[in-house]
């Protein structure tokens, strides 16, 4: 009796250390100008005891990187691909084949899941995506039964929380939006039919960033702000209820037991005067804190299964959701912990950070002292680096917006001469720069060294045309003045 309550016991808390361990993942993307090399990264993932990662394609070398890791994988199909895997079975088939199968059986790798389109609902994208991306999804699942894979491998199709909406604003309003019901309701019940989980992306951030009268403290797990009552059910924080109102629109069209999977979570620390360090700590400390002791929310009481938005900063990001669109990393662009966070998976409690980084020299290209503010080149010069490099950390409310206008300058420049891997021809602003060993950093700014491009052969190729471009340029910038 004593011995099997023992041994009981054990086996249970066995299994909840494992629950736990298993408990975060993490996106991998990578458009990036430097991307990490996915060694580093797989390394980086082990060190910090992140066993699940979702990625955005089904990038070979990075798979490849991932095998026998034991990581839990996610692969994504692009939007740019839904109408090809709409409309082709074999189309389907060949993906499957050569991005999940040959994977799985060649090398390891521990797929879990298809990801089909990301976010395709989006109202920004006006419907582009409405037609072909049920019929993605039904080709994929009938080309994954047909390799063997259909219980060791299932679908899924990230959504925006804008898949949903509440009439009354309370969770318990929630249902699908009016303009694309039917179709949620025909892929929810295809995802319920094939064991299939739900996987939803939930912003607070946006929520913030796009309505000036949201509650700020209302966006955190540790907020005192005013709660919002629903029914029998107060909700303190705004990932809790939004979550329920997906429960609530699921359960109203009788699909109540659906798993759902957190596909993206987090808060960005640059580009916008929400997004710096202290908001992302709190926001993404409070909710491992959240999902840690495994409540779940009020609606889905459990463990809650989650991705963290994202691993690594991208400095190759498309801004036109916002400049913060390229600082979501807990880790900067060269895998340097961001701040202090207990994810429940190391030791120290603290983030690690990435192993072998191989950097740039320590030099810099900034403004001339004795170029002038009034030069005409001035701005021409500063919108072609940033352009090309990345300027998101200049402007209100960012780490580098109190730098003067010669600041301003200089950072353009230095990114654009880092992005393009310090060669002497990206830092020839004609008579406004100069290479400098100083370090132009300031308390708040960081004005970056960049890694060692990661040279899969083809991408070497691409960085000679990169400098080649960038002589030209500065060329026809010296001559059309
Ligand atoms: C496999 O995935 C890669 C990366 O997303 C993509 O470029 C390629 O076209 C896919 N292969 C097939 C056969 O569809
Ligand atoms: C959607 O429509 C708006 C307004 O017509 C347009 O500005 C925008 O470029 C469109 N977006 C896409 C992705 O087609
Ligand atoms: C620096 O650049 C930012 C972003 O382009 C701009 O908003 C700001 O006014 C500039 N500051 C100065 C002092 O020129
Ligand atoms: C650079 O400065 C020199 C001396 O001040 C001047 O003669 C020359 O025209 C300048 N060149 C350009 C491209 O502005």
């Amino acid at each position: 009796m004593g011995w099997f309550s023992l041994i009981f016991g054990v086996a249970v808390s066995l299994f909840f250390m494992v629950v736990a361990v298993s408990g975060i993942g993490a996106n991998w993307g990578t458009q990036a100008t430097h991307p990490l090399p996915p060694d580093t990264v797989v390394r980086l993932l082990r060190d910090n005891g992140i066993q699940k990662v979702k990625l955005f394609d089904a990038d070979a070398g990075t798979l490849n990187a991932l095998g026998k890791s034991g990581v839990e994988v996610m692969v994504g199909i692009p939007n740019d691909m839904l109408s090809t895997m709409a409309s082709s079975v074999k189309a389907a088939q060949r993906w499957v084949d050569k991005n999940v199968s040959s994977h799985i059986s060649g090398n390891a790798v521990n797929i879990r899941y298809v990801a089909v389109g990301n976010e395709p609902f989006l109202q920004t994208y006006n419907g582009t995506f409405l037609r072909t991306t049920f019929p993605a999804l039904q080709n994929i699942q009938a080309a994954l039964i047909k390799a063997g894979l259909g219980n060791q491998v299932k679908v899924t199709c990230p959504l925006n929380a804008d898949v949903y909406e509440s009439s009354s604003g309370l969770p318990s309003g929630g249902d699908f939006r009016a303009d694309i019901r039917d179709l949620m309701i025909a892929i929810v019940k295809f995802l319920s039919d094939n064991g299939a989980p739900f996987t939803v992306n939930i912003y607070p951030f946006i929520s913030l960033y796009t309505d000036e009268n949201f509650p700020v403290e209302y966006a955190f797990f540790d907020g005192n702000g005013s709660p919002i009552v629903d029914g029998g059910t107060t909700y303190t924080n705004m990932f809790d209820a939004n979550h329920d109102t997906l429960v609530w629109a699921l359960q109203k069209n009788g699909f109540g037991n659906l798993p759902i999977i957190v596909g993206e979570i987090g808060w960005p620390t640059d580009g916008d005067r929400n997004a710096n360090l202290v908001y992302a700590q709190r926001f993404n400390q409070g909710f491992m804190t959240h999902i840690a002791t495994g409540k779940g929310t009020p609606m889905r009481p459990g463990p809650i299964d989650a991705y963290l938005f994202s691993l690594i900063d991208e400095d190759a990001k498309s801004i036109d959701p916002g400049n913060f669109e390229r600082h979501w990393g807990i880790f900067y662009f060269d895998g340097v912990p961001k701040y202090q966070l207990n994810l429940g998976t190391t030791n120290t409690g603290t983030l690690v950070r990435a192993k072998n980084v191989q950097y740039l020299s320590q030099k810099w290209c900034v403004m001339k002292p004795s170029a002038s503010l009034d030069d005409p080149q001035v701005a021409l010069s500063v919108s072609y680096a940033c352009s090309l490099a990345d300027c998101t950390s200049l402007g209100y409310g960012t780490t580098c917006g109190n730098l003067d206008a010669r600041g301003n300058i200089s950072y353009a420049f230095n990114s654009y001469y880092q992005i393009q891997n310090q060669v002497d021809s990206a830092c020839k602003f004609p008579n406004l720069s100069m290479i400098t060993k100083t370090n132009p950093s300031t308390d708040n700014c960081r004005f970056g060294i960049m890694i060692e491009p990661y040279a899969a052969s083809g991408e070497l190729r691409a960085g000679c045309l990169q400098k080649l471009m960038a002589f030209i340029v500065m060329v026809a910038l010296l001559f059309f003045s």
